[in-house]
């Protein structure tokens, strides 16, 4: 028995304007038909293994997921509401909780709701190994294999072989978000894999983790879940005794602390669809190397992507590798190469006011 525990706290700033502050990029479809977080949620209903999904979301955000939910017809098991992002560690310590009073043994996999996987099969695949790790005491991570010297992302140093259960290994060492020379010594040293950002382990042995290696956040949780605040599936936490807790993401509070971390290497399809140039990277492109999203086209330019969403047409003459963006909220330009740097736009729009 394993519950997905979806979190969607992020504000997704460097796709902006497609994410806003009051409609982060997990509520909107990016890249299919339906949202990233309904395509997330979707990815595991109706699958054996997979009990009802919690959703962990900020109180201000409530009224989407509720939206979302009800537009792929699903029922969750709970919808946890944080009264504000305290990051990860606590919002998947307060979905832990919830498990443990409900099912204590229980299995969960944590979940972003802002990643695109392609290829299911390997995914199920490598979630039955890792259950079976999980059983076993182990916190597993899904270990993606680097194709670049990314710096957002955490690595994984592979160690050995778990005796009992085959494609899991014993995690050498995490380092969570590296500076740039080491990403590089890790991505060129081949021991290394990126963290996906989905985990999977029982409710009982995240907690205790936690209690081990981030006991105020423990602490916070716990008072917090004590005393919540519930509405039929809606859970909220009360908000002093969660608010008192550290902000600190489950990679720096646990994972590169736990000495009983493992890692299941997969090959999924996985991209985390964090910026324009990701976005680039996974859709479809002509010989040219232009990807064109809704009504947009290039005239002798390529390595371009343009993406059309509520907003007027775009036709661009004569541009190499640049992303033009074009909703409802706003028009982007921008390099491709400076995607990153898309979240200083958000910022600078922050203090216009
Ligand atoms: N409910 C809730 N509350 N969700 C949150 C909060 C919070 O306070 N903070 C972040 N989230 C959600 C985000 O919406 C996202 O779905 C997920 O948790 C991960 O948070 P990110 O902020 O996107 O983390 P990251 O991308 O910087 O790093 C993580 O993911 C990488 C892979 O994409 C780490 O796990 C890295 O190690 C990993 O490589
Ligand atoms: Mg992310």
């Amino acid at each position: 028995r394993i519950y997905p525990v979806i979190l969607s706290g992020g504000s997704g700033t460097r796709l902006w304007p497609l994410s806003q502050p009051h409609k982060p990029k997990q509520f909107v479809p990016v890249v299919t038909d339906r949202s990233m977080i309904q395509e997330t949620i979707l990815r595991v209903a109706g699958q054996s293994e997979f009990l009802a999904p919690i959703i962990v979301s900020g109180e201000s955000q409530s009224h989407l997921v509720v939206e979302q939910l009800a537009g792929i017809g699903i029922e969750p098991a709970a919808v946890l509401l944080e009264p504000a992002a305290r990051n990860t560690a606590a919002a998947v310590a307060i979905a832990a909780h919830w498990i443990v009073t409900h099912d204590a043994d229980a299995l969960m996999m944590v979940m972003p709701s802002d990643h695109v996987i392609t290829d299911l099969d390997s995914l199920y695949a490598a979630v039955r190994s890792a259950a079976q790790a999980a059983q076993a005491g182990c916190l597993v991570t899904f270990g993606i294999q680097p194709t670049h010297p990314e710096t957002g992302y955490g690595y994984i140093e592979r160690g050995d072989a778990l005796a009992d259960v085959a494609n899991v290994h014993h995690v050498a060492n995490f380092h969570e978000k590296p500076p740039l020379p080491l990403a590089t010594s890790y991505f060129e040293g081949g021991q290394h894999y990126w963290n996906g950002g989905m985990f999977l382990f029982s409710a009982r042995n995240y907690l205790s983790a936690l209690q081990d290696h981030a006991p105020q956040v423990a602490a916070a949780s716990a008072e917090a879940m004590d005393k919540a605040a519930v509405d039929g599936v809606t859970v909220r936490p009360q908000a002093a005794a969660f608010m008192a807790g550290p902000d600190i993401s489950i990679d720096h509070a646990v994972m590169e602390k736990a000495t009983n971390a493992a890692v299941v290497p997969v090959d999924m399809g996985w991209s985390d669809v964090g910026s324009w140039d990701a976005l680039w990277a996974i859709c479809a492109r002509d010989e040219q190397d232009n990807g064109v999203n809704g009504d947009g086209f290039v005239i002798d330019g390529a390595g371009n992507l343009v993406y059309v969403s509520d907003g007027p047409p775009v036709a661009a003459l004569g541009v190499r590798d640049c992303v033009i963006v074009s909703t409802a909220e706003g028009i982007l330009v921008a390099p491709r190469d400076r995607s990153q740097d898309v979240k200083k736009i958000v910022d600078h729009l922050k203090r216009r006011g």
